[in-house]
């Protein structure tokens, strides 16, 4: 039987249900969550991811702002930025659009990103929650893992006792992913760029996480049948298409549910960008105790 689809739109559309009252709850204590995106430079993915982001917070009633510097701007510009969106008080989310130009330092400027704010879920405080495995006081997940276990969540799909293999290692995808997944209780293999025999580790995964960015890295023989398949990669081909990491087609023959590309996990990191907004403002707000991360 083909795989059953694991629809990213259709489990986001449910996430934004959620959200609603909980907005609702937080404009009627006059406060309006509020989101924040600096982008440096003109990589046109990501204005489109910027824009995406953006519509989604005026569709569920977010307020956003988008603050463009050049791609020549100073590193100071940048920093002074970020630290003006940290002390606005309409502002619950700030997030940094990756990847930055050449010469930017990342890590500084996604450390500068206030933690109460970071809604990407990228400062090392909030990474290191997912360490420690409660998230800290303030712990923010990072968006792109959230959004996957809430995909398998609302499948039905059990995590703890499994054996899940995340391929990619990148601090907020694939390591993230893998931390994510511990705390729920699974086994984890890592594989990377210098693993060794990628297929044998792949093969004995009941979850497969494919976030290596490289098109058609995954393929159908190395899917245990059954495994359930997450494609966490965006590629572009060289016609313009979009694909991710796994031969789509013949990995639906192998797998036992799946998630296309587009239309996975992508629009989930974008949900998981706007409840991780609605928390950190009915954090604000006093409206929820510190919390757990998933
Ligand atoms: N670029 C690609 N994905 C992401 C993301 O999740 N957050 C940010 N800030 N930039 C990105």
């Amino acid at each position: 039987m083909p795989a059953l689809i694991l629809d990213g739109v259709a489990i986001a559309r449910h996430v934004y249900a959620s959200l609603k009252p909980r907005i609702a709850a937080l404009v009627q204590c006059g406060v309006q969550p509020g989101l924040a995106a600096l982008q440096i430079g003109g990589n046109a993915a990501s204005r489109l991811y910027v824009r995406n982001k953006v519509r989604a917070c005026t569709e569920i009633g977010i307020y956003s702002e988008v603050h463009q510097l050049d791609a020549d701007c100073t590193e100071t510009a940048a920093l002074t930025m970020l630290e003006q969106l940290n002390r606005n008080p309409r502002l619950h989310g700030v997030i940094v659009q990756l990847p930055l130009p050449p010469g930017f330092d990342v890590r500084r400027l996604l450390q500068s990103v206030a933690i109460e704010k970071d809604v990407d879920g990228f400062n090392w405080s909030n990474l290191g929650g997912l360490v420690d495995g409660h998230g800290g006081l303030k712990g923010l997940t990072p968006c792109t893992p959230l959004g996957v276990v809430t995909m398998l969540d609302h499948a039905g799909i059990t995590i703890e006792g499994r054996h899940a293999v995340v391929i990619g290692r990148s601090p907020s995808v694939g390591k993230s992913m893998a931390l994510l997944l511990i705390n729920r209780g699974a086994t984890v293999t890592v594989c990377h760029s210098k693993t060794p025999d990628l297929t044998a580790h792949a093969f004995r995964a009941d979850i497969l996480i494919a976030a290596a960015g490289r098109a058609g890295l995954v393929t159908a023989d190395m899917i245990k049948p059954g495994a359930v398949v997450i494609d966490i990669g965006i590629n572009r081909l060289p016609d313009g298409r979009l694909a991710g990491d796994v031969t789509f087609a013949a990995a639906c023959e192998r797998a036992s549910w799946i998630t296309p590309v587009p239309g996975g996990v992508g629009p989930m990191t974008v949900a998981m960008l706007i409840a991780n907004t609605v928390t950190a403002a009915e954090r604000t707000a006093g409206l929820r105790a510190p919390s757990a991360v998933v």
